[in-house]
């Protein structure tokens, strides 16, 4: 079989809600991260076979295939075809997966996989909100509640489930938060994150033109204090919105192409893909999925926890890395290394290939070799990559 290789990552600096990204639709926003694939590796557009594109919530501006109105508001033409995935959170990351399949099964030789969501302009939960609102029914049905009896599927709920069943102090959560922002600022500062952000053209209140390149969520006058002082989201529970992954919006992508690719496009490979797995879980504790899909992506790749260099789980809440930290013995200080969603955000779709890009990057600045990507999803599903840094 051929194998899959990342040649090119971007992405676009996170917004928070309703701030400087906001004014992009998310369809441009998604093309320019395209476009800005298509530039950094001199790729002619027209050897682009398929694009696959993550998003959640595929409604309002995002409905009616959004992978393939970005291509169409993008530089490539016509004839490049696109499809949109949901995998809930880690659509993105399932977008590569598609995208890694296709390459080395030789079906395809050159393929983009990206990742968009603007959460300010399509807010979260709107594909099943709306249509309910309008008399367009509920996803639960009939057969689903039966199995799931007054059961009402929430990541908030999931969130609290993991850090009681992992015995998780607010403490812990707290300082887990702080160490994001500490982490995501010294990124910053340090220009890690320089070489995977697209810059975006906004306009500010006052109609002046800025660039957009920093991480809008990062709190860079972050303290424990204030994070332990922050409202609990549920009485009795121990997640804040200091502890949970910020709303955002934000687009990222990766180009991925097999050997006749490296040739047809003449670059040289920034990873190849070791190993891809999916695995559904307990759809009510939702969150805790990443733990045993971490297990069988290792035992199936044959590595050990300690053979890979550098992790990105997703921080949809404080719970989920350090639950997973906890279960997996991980070394800490090789976890979500330039901070994550608690500090930068989370646009849902987006954050697949958006870590990918963060831990492709981290990956060759520290001159290490394994990465190992882990998300949790809506559904209790949960995707796990590892690459190679090349
Ligand atoms: C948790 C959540 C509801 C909070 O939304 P919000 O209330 O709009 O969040 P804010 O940023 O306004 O924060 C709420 C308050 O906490 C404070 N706060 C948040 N993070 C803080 C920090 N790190 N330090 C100090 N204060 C902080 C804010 O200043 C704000 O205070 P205020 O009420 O006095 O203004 C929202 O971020 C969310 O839904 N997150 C999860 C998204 C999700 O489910 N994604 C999928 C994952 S499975």
């Amino acid at each position: 079989m051929a194998e899959a290789y990342i040649v090119a990552t971007a992405r676009t600096a996170g917004g928070k809600k309703g701030g400087k990204v906001s004014g992009w639709h998310p369809v441009d926003l998604a093309a320019k991260v395209i476009d800005s694939l298509l530039d950094r590796t001199g790729a002619d557009p027209a050897l682009v076979e398929d694009v696959i594109m993550g998003c959640v919530s595929q409604v309002g501006e995002q409905a009616i295939n959004v992978a393939r109105n970005a291509v169409m508001a993008s530089r490539l033409p016509e004839s490049v075809p696109a499809t949109s995935v949901d995998r809930q959170c880690g659509s993105s990351q399932q977008a590569l997966h598609f995208a890694a399949q296709a390459v080395m099964s030789g079906a395809m030789d050159v393929v983009i996989a990206a990742g968009v969501e603007s959460m300010s302009r399509v807010p979260m939960g709107l594909s099943a909100a709306l249509p309910a609102k309008n008399g367009f029914g509920n996803y639960m049905s009939p057969e689903l509640q039966k199995k799931y009896p007054g059961i009402q599927f929430s990541q908030f709920a999931g969130a609290e489930m993991v850090a009681k069943k992992y015995d998780l102090t607010k403490d812990q959560l707290d300082e887990y938060a702080f160490e994001s922002h500490r982490r995501a600022i010294a990124a910053t500062q340090s220009g890690a994150f320089k070489d995977e952000i697209v810059p975006l053209e906004i306009t500010l209140p006052d109609g002046s033109k800025e660039m957009h390149t920093v991480d809008e969520g990062i709190r860079f006058d972050a303290s424990l204090d204030g994070i332990k002082n922050v409202k609990l989201l549920a009485e009795g529970g121990r997640i804040t919105a200091a502890t949970s992954s910020q709303i955002c919006d934000g687009a990222s992508g990766v180009l991925v192409v097999n050997e006749a690719g490296l040739k047809a496009l003449g670059v040289k490979p920034l990873a190849r893909i070791v190993h891809m797995t999916v695995i559904g879980h307990d759809p009510v504790i939702m969150l805790e999925a990443p733990i045993p899909a971490t297990h069988r992506a290792l035992k199936k790749s044959n590595l050990k926890i300690d053979d890979i260099d550098l992790f990105e789980v997703n921080e949809a809440f404080a719970s989920v890395p350090v639950a997973w930290l906890k279960d997996t013995g991980a070394d800490p200080s090789r976890l979500n290394v330039n901070g994550g969603a608690i500090a930068l955000g989370h646009p849902l779709g987006g954050s697949g290939t958006k870590l990918m890009t963060t831990l492709v990057n981290a990956l060759g600045k520290r001159g290490k070799k394994y990465g190992l990507q882990t998300m949790c999803e809506g559904g209790g599903l949960a995707n796990v990559t590892i690459v190679e840094r090349l």
